[in-house]
């Protein structure tokens, strides 16, 4: 028809949006404009459908092997329904999925990979902005480190957490149930019928875990931030609110670019130290600390470890939320979301800072609501005093470790014990289960060389697994202490990132088998109880492991990667400086 005939498509220099970054491409006249508004022809669009709009990317994380993102190949349709519906041109892409559960040796390898491709994908094509969908786990962090060192106008839209599991009578959380379903296993509690029909009802529709695991810890931070629509974080997966939050960004995105509002006026200072506030009221995982260091990098704000520990002692713990309490997602969800959240809290936050989706977080959580007391509890009725998460310091940690203390046993936050040393994870799991190594319910567990450089990736090692005599005794915790991180399902008395680690020679490394560690929570010191003398000498006796990777992408990761204090960056992504726009010049 004639719509689509070249007589209806008019030649020559169109009129854009000069004001628009994508109009460098598109409208500045000359061969490369020509060949872009060609090749866009190419794409299968006339002109007037895209010429002057705000080109939207919509980052999908979507693949075939995530089980938590595989809708997201539908919902970034709906976001490009709102792109169009608002007058943008929306655009996919297809990044790098990071899948918690299959992605080996951990997806903490592939955040920086996924955050480098985000940047780098968003100032190298014509976009005006941005809407990033993700929420297993790294993905959240990952799409944001990238989108605020690009700096353009972004929205970020939760995966969704997947709908509660079930088993006969019980209602099961992933992740967390997996693991203590896994220990009755072990301990001869529960046989291959019982384990088949678990697996059949841990994880029953697309979406992120719906505990306040890592996943939904990191999302609801990025709602806290302000770069999501309010109440997006725990809209379930499937749920159709989800779509229309999905379309609903989509339009917000496009509304951002007409405004030049970009994300480094929304991820301030304030709104970090609010998202850190927030995590630490949901009771919320361990890896935040890491990665909310990190993203603060990457808007040159310098978040510490003492910022989390200071905040952590103001805060209280409200929501009773597995692995730490109770209650799931969706039950969070309709007890009000975050925006309910929020104004339990709300005294505690920085109410003037602007979200992309209002002025200031104050007219954002106007008229929010809690509907159920229970899984949000009153501040007169919280879980715990403080925040779920201490920082460590003291002769094994000098740069510090963390400890999420709600999800251990009370009786292990002050503990003195022998160490049992483990040099690596396999040569834990060969031999944690052998009578020979004597170990007691007093006993600290040491795993070494599980950290950044050492793992490589600081995979989630640790929750240490118990010995199995010591399960069947009715052993659930015990003091363990490693360089790694802990998947934020898990729990139990386990010191983390501690830094430096083991890999690099930090104190970690120079445990011995019998020598006594001491852990006091409430003193925030953890401590390896020989003389400095002879800590000495064994420093002076260490050589470092030999490197795992080469090469490749693992030989990268290991020159570049800092500490766990530091976010785990890498360094040259992390550092300020000039990075030109290639449509500038
Ligand atoms: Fe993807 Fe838990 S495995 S969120
Ligand atoms: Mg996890």
């Amino acid at each position: 028809g004639a719509a689509t005939g070249p007589t209806a498509e008019r030649a020559g220099e169109p009129r854009t949006g000069e004001r628009l970054r994508s109009h460098q491409w598109y409208g500045t006249g000359g061969l490369r404009s020509f060949s872009h508004r060609a090749r866009t022809r190419q794409l299968g669009y006339l002109p007037e459908e895209h010429l002057g709009k705000p080109v939207i990317a919509v980052l999908n994380t979507w693949s075939d092997i995530n089980p938590c993102h595989v809708h997201l190949r539908d919902r970034a349709q709906a976001v490009k329904r709102g792109v169009w519906q608002a007058g943008g041109f929306p655009l996919e892409f297809p990044v790098a999925t990071l899948s918690e559960t299959f992605q080996k040796p951990t997806p903490m390898l592939y955040r920086n990979l996924l955050a480098l491709e985000t940047e780098e994908l968003l100032r190298s094509y014509p976009v005006d902005g941005a809407v990033l969908l993700g929420g297993c786990d790294k993905s959240t962090p990952a799409l944001l480190m990238g989108a605020a060192s690009a700096d353009l106008p972004a929205v970020f839209v939760p995966a969704g957490p997947m709908l509660p599991g079930h088993w006969r009578d019980q209602v099961l959380g992933s992740g967390t149930d997996m693991w203590k379903y896994w220990d009755d296993r072990r301990a001869g509690l529960i046989g291959d019928r019982e384990l088949a029909e678990l697996e059949t009802g841990l994880a029953r529709s697309p979406g992120t875990c719906m505990t306040m695991g890592t996943a939904s810890t990191l999302t609801a931070a990025a709602e806290a931030l302000g770069v999501t629509l309010p109440g997006a974080s725990s809209i379930p997966a499937v749920d159709s609110g989800h779509e229309r939050m999905a379309a609903a960004s989509g339009r917000l995105c496009v509304d951002l670019v007409h405004r030049d509002l970009r994300l480094s006026s929304v991820l301030t200072r304030e709104a970090y130290e609010d998202a850190v506030t927030a995590v630490l009221a949901l009771g919320g995982s361990t890896n935040a600390v890491i990665h909310l260091i990190a993203l603060a990098g990457r808007s040159g704000v310098r978040l510490t470890l003492d910022d989390f520990d200071r905040i952590a002692r103001t805060v209280p713990v409200l929501a009773d939320l597995r692995p730490g309490g109770r209650y799931l997602m969706e039950d969070f969800h309709f007890a009000g979301g975050l925006p309910g959240f929020l104004t339990r809290i709300a005294d505690l936050l920085h109410r003037d800072r602007p979200t992309v989706a209002h002025p200031t977080l104050r007219e954002q959580l106007a008229g929010a609501l809690v509907h159920n007391a229970d899984v949000i509890r009153p501040r007169e009725r919280p879980l715990a005093d403080e925040g779920g998460v201490a920082v460590l310091r003291g002769n094994l940690c000098p740069d510090g470790a963390v400890i999420k203390h709600i999800a251990a046993e009370p009786r292990l936050l002050r503990h003195t014990g022998p160490a049992v040393v483990f040099p690596d994870y396999r040569t834990l799991q060969r031999t944690i289960d052998d009578p020979a190594l004597g170990i007691t319910p007093g006993h600290v567990l040491v795993l070494q060389n599980a950290g950044p450089v050492g793992g490589p990736g600081m995979p989630e090692y640790g929750m240490l697994p118990l010995p199995a005599y010591l399960l069947k005794q009715g052993v659930r915790d015990m003091v363990r202490i490693s360089d790694a991180r802990m998947s934020g399902t898990s729990y139990g008395a386990c010191v983390l990132h501690i830094a430096p680690e083991s890999a690099v020679g930090g104190p970690l490394a120079l445990v011995r088998n019998g020598d006594l560690v001491t852990l006091d929570v409430p003193a925030r010191t953890l401590r390896l109880e020989i003389p400095d003398a002879e800590l000495a000498r064994r420093r002076a006796a260490w050589t470092p492991p030999p490197r795992r990777y080469e090469r490749g992408y693992g030989a990268l990761y290991t020159e570049h990667i800092t500490q766990a204090d530091t976010g785990c960056d890498f360094g040259f992504l992390a550092r300020p400086g000039r990075t030109p726009d290639p449509c500038a010049g």
